[in-house]
């Protein structure tokens, strides 16, 4: 059922929550939806470590905060009584954890900060310590709601220019940066979930969804997501996105992003250059939506982010009753690329839009 309550809406769909006690992270299974909402709990390092990888939980945000729950849920059930046993068990998950998967900058950057929280309270009596570890994930977490609304707010400003009489704003997304890549407003959806708080119909909008192949975020989850919080939706085939923009119904492009590099070249889910280039090619402005903890300044260029490759059967089988490319035929199945800097209109962060030069864009921002 649609509807146009956005509060119910985000009580439906919780991404990440602790599971009872405080002892598993608790999650909607991705991989299952649209058809079948089900939420599991992960409680074994294992069981966390092949939700992300396996995408049950995904997006660059929503893997950082699983995997700072996950570190908090593992941290509480080591036995040491002092911290340096305590922080060599905890070490060994922390780098497990960070094995999953290579591309989105904020699961390294949210275990990170896991680690430093355990450094600074090395001090501290062990259950002292573990409850403060606990604190630091759903800090973690917190500000990442904070974090989308502040995306959200500027990026509706942009919104708001594009309105005119009577016509819905345009919008079109790739793969799925939304309530269910976050903890609640997602990072291109947000300034489509905040223009519903402002006031904005579902119908002053139409959202087109990129169906993004391999994986369907963009038809499995964005248009799903979309639909419940009761805004204008289509879905569309990957190589449709040019016939839409050459038809003039698309007035801006909003994605999100796993890793955006000093100079701006922003690494997202794979179809997302091909976009900028056609947005270029019709004149369409294109903005990538991204914490602050997404961009990475230890990292120059786009060239420096490492890109996951995932396994061919998920181009060759995977939504197939039987295999749609022929045994032994080689198959390319990367599952990022890199938007050159040049391609954007800007990044918006929480702290602001940022537009080229995008390395003295970020420093203003505070970024180092
Ligand atoms: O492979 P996925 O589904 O984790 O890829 C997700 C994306 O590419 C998102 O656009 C990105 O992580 C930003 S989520 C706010």
């Amino acid at each position: 059922m649609s509807h146009n309550n956005v509060e119910a809406f985000f009580e439906d769909v919780i991404t990440v929550k602790w599971g009872p006690d405080k002892k598993s992270v608790d999650i909607i299974d991705q991989t299952l939806l649209p058809g079948t909402i089900k939420r599991i709990q992960l409680s074994t390092k294992e069981e966390i470590w092949e939700a992300i990888k396996k995408l049950r939980v995904r997006g660059a945000p929503a893997i950082g905060v699983s995997a700072a729950y996950g570190l908090a849920v593992l941290a509480d059930g080591i036995e040491a009584d002092s911290f340096d046993p305590f922080f060599a068990k905890f070490k060994e998950y922390k780098d497990y954890l960070a094995s999953s998967r290579p591309t989105a900058v904020n699961l390294f950057w949210a275990l990170n900060r896991m680690e430093d929280c355990a450094k600074k309270n090395s001090g501290s009596d062990i259950r002292t310590l573990k409850d403060t570890l606990y604190q630091e994930a759903q800090a973690i977490r917190d500000e990442d709601v904070q974090i989308s609304r502040g995306i959200g707010e500027i990026g509706f400003k942009l919104l708001e220019n594009l309105k005119k009489d009577g016509k819905p704003v345009g919008i079109l997304t790739h793969c799925n940066a939304g309530t269910l890549a976050t903890a609640k407003y997602g990072t291109a959806t947000a300034p489509m979930y905040i223009a519903l708080e402002h006031g904005w119909k579902g119908d002053d909008m139409h959202v087109f969804c990129d169906e993004t192949r391999p994986l369907l975020q963009g038809a499995r989850l964005t248009s799903f997501e979309l639909y419940k919080a009761g805004i204008t939706t289509t879905v569309q085939c990957d190589n449709m996105a040019s016939i839409l923009m050459k038809s003039g119904k698309i007035d801006i492009i909003f994605t999100g992003t796993d890793r955006v590099a000093r100079n701006g070249d922003a690494a997202n889910k794979i179809g997302t250059s091909g976009l900028a280039i056609l947005a270029r090619h019709y004149g369409i402005p294109m903005y990538i939506c991204a914490p602050s903890s997404t961009v990475d300044m230890s990292t120059l260029t786009g060239d420096d982010i490492p890109i996951e490759e995932r396994d061919p059967t998920e181009v060759s089988a995977m939504w197939y009753s039987s295999p749609m490319v022929y045994e032994g035929v080689d198959i390319y199945n990367p599952a990022f690329d890199v938007t050159d800097h040049t391609l954007l209109s800007g990044i918006i962060t929480e702290k602001g839009l940022c537009t080229a030069p995008f390395d003295k864009a970020f420093e203003s921002q505070g970024m180092k």
